[in-house]
C-alpha cells in the first residue's frame, strides 16, 4: 500500500502552476489509489511563517486553502486533509532531524541560494550576506522532511521546484535510518512523483516560473479568476514575433508555455497540440486557452464560492484532518522518541 503525502503554503488563491502542480494532480493520485493507500494532504502554515506574513490575511488564506482544496476535488472522505501547524509532531520531528542535517546540505539548496543572491550586496559579488535572512529560510526542507517522515510516506508528488528538497528529504531519512538502524529502518525511502505536466510560467515574463509573489498580478491565472480576467491576461500574455505556432521552450518560452497550459488543460502533449496549431497564429491559440483554461476552473471557481460560505463544515473538515494525522504520526514518535533515547 501506497502512503502519499504532500502540502501547500497558505500564501493566498493559488495560482494555475499550483493547481497542476500540486491541486489537480492529488486528485488524480487520490481517484487512482486502492483502498489500502493512505493519502495526507496538508497546509503548510509554518512553512508560510519564512516570509513576512500579514496575521489576519495569513489566517484568511490559511482557512480558504482547505476550501481550495476540497474545491479541486479531493474528498474528505478518502483523503486526510489537515493543517500542518495543528500537528506538533511536525516541529517535535524537524528538531530531531535537523540535529542529524550537516549544515553544508542545507547551503546547497538552491531556494537558499537565490534569498542570499537577492539580499547580497549587489556592488560586491564576493559579499554574501546572509545576516539579515531569518533562519527559518535556512532550516525549512529540514520540516519538509518531517512532514513527510511523520507519517513515513512512500510517495510525494510535487512539481519540479520541489525536487532538490525532495531529494534532501531522502538524504536525511537514510541518515536516520543508518544512525538508528535497529531493529529495522524505521523510515522507507519515500519516492518523488514529479507532475506530469510541465512547470507553469509567467505570462509576463515567461523564463520565470508563475509565482504567487510576482508584484504583476497580470503574470497569473488564479483559481477563482473570472472568465473575462482569464480572457484579459492570456490575451496579453507575452509570446514572440515568430510566425505560426511550434513547441520551443528554449527559444518560444512564451508561446510553449500556452502550449503547456493547454496541455495541463487537456491531457494532449504540448507537441502535438503544437502540430495541430502549425500553420495557425498566436491569436487562434490564445483564443482556444481561454476557453479551455474557463472550462476547467468554472468547477473548482463554483465549488470554493459555495464551500467557502460553509464554515462549519470546513472546520468540521480539519479537525477530523489534524486527529487522524495527530494519531497517524504519534505512532511514528513513538518510535523515533524510542530511537534517539528520549523515552
Ligand atoms: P508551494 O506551496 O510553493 O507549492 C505547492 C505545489 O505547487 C507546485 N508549484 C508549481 N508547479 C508547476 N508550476 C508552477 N509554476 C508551480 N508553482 C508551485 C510546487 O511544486 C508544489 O508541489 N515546500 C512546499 C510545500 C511543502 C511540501 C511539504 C510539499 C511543505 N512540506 C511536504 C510536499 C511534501 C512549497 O512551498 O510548495
Amino acid at each position: 500500500a501506497r502512503t502519499i503525502f504532500s502540502g501547500i503554503q497558505p500564501t493566498g488563491i493559488p495560482h494555475l502552476g499550483n493547481y497542476f502542480g500540486a491541486l489537480a494532480n492529488w486528485v488524480r493520485l487520490q481517484d487512482a489509489a486502492v483502498p489500502e493507500d493512505k493519502l495526507f494532504f496538508s497546509v503548510v502554515g509554518w512553512h508560510a511563517l519564512t516570509l513576512p506574513q500579514d496575521p489576519k490575511a495569513l489566517s484568511e488564506a490559511r482557512a480558504a486553502m482547505i476550501a481550495l482544496i476540497l474545491a479541486s476535488g479531493v474528498d474528505p472522505r478518502r483523503s486526510i486533509v489537515f493543517h500542518q501547524d495543528e500537528v506538533q509532531n511536525h516541529t517535535e520531528l524537524a528538531w530531531i532531524l535537523g540535529c542529524m542535517t550537516p549544515l553544508g546540505k542545507l547551503k546547497r539548496m538552491t531556494t537558499w541560494k537565490t534569498r542570499l543572491a537577492v539580499s547580497r550586496n549587489a556592488n560586491d559579488e564576493s559579499e554574501v550576506d546572509d545576516s539579515l535572512l531569518n533562519a527559518g529560510l535556512f532550516t525549512y526542507p529540514i520540516l519538509q522532511a518531517a512532514d513527510i517522515l511523520a507519517y513515513r510516506a512512500t510517495h510525494v508528488p510535487v512539481g519540479d521546484d520541489q525536487q532538490q528538497h525532495l531529494e534532501l528529504t531522502r538524504d536525511i531519512c537514510e541518515i536516520f535510518n543508518r544512525t538508528y538502524p535497529k531493529p529495522a529502518p524505521l523510515f522507507r525511502l519515500p519516492e518523488i512523483i514529479l507532475t506530469p505536466s510541465k512547470r507553469i510560467l509567467s505570462l509576463r515574463d515567461p523564463t520565470a516560473k508563475m509565482s504567487k509573489s510576482a508584484v504583476d498580478p497580470n503574470s497569473r491565472i488564479l483559481l477563482t479568476d473570472s472568465y473575462d480576467t482569464i480572457a484579459k491576461r492570456i490575451r496579453a500574455a507575452v509570446t514572440d514575433s515568430i510566425s505560426g505556432i511550434t513547441f520551443d521552450p528554449v527559444n518560444r518560452p512564451g508561446t510553449s508555455n500556452l502550449l503547456t497550459i493547454l496541455s495541463a488543460c487537456t491531457g494532449e502533449t504540448p507537441t502535438a497540440l503544437a502540430g495541430r496549431y502549425e500553420g495557425s497564429n498566436h491569436g487562434v491559440l490564445k483564443k482556444d486557452v481561454v476557453e479551455v483554461v474557463e472550462e476547467t476552473l468554472r468547477r473548482p471557481r463554483a465549488e470554493f464560492a459555495r464551500l467557502r460560505e460553509d464554515r462549519a463544515f470546513l472546520l468540521g473538515v480539519a479537525r477530523d484532518g489534524a486527529e487522524k494525522a495527530r494519531e497517524y504520526s504519534d505512532r511514528t514518535m513513538v518510535e523515533v522518541r524510542k530511537r534517539v533515547g528520549l523515552n
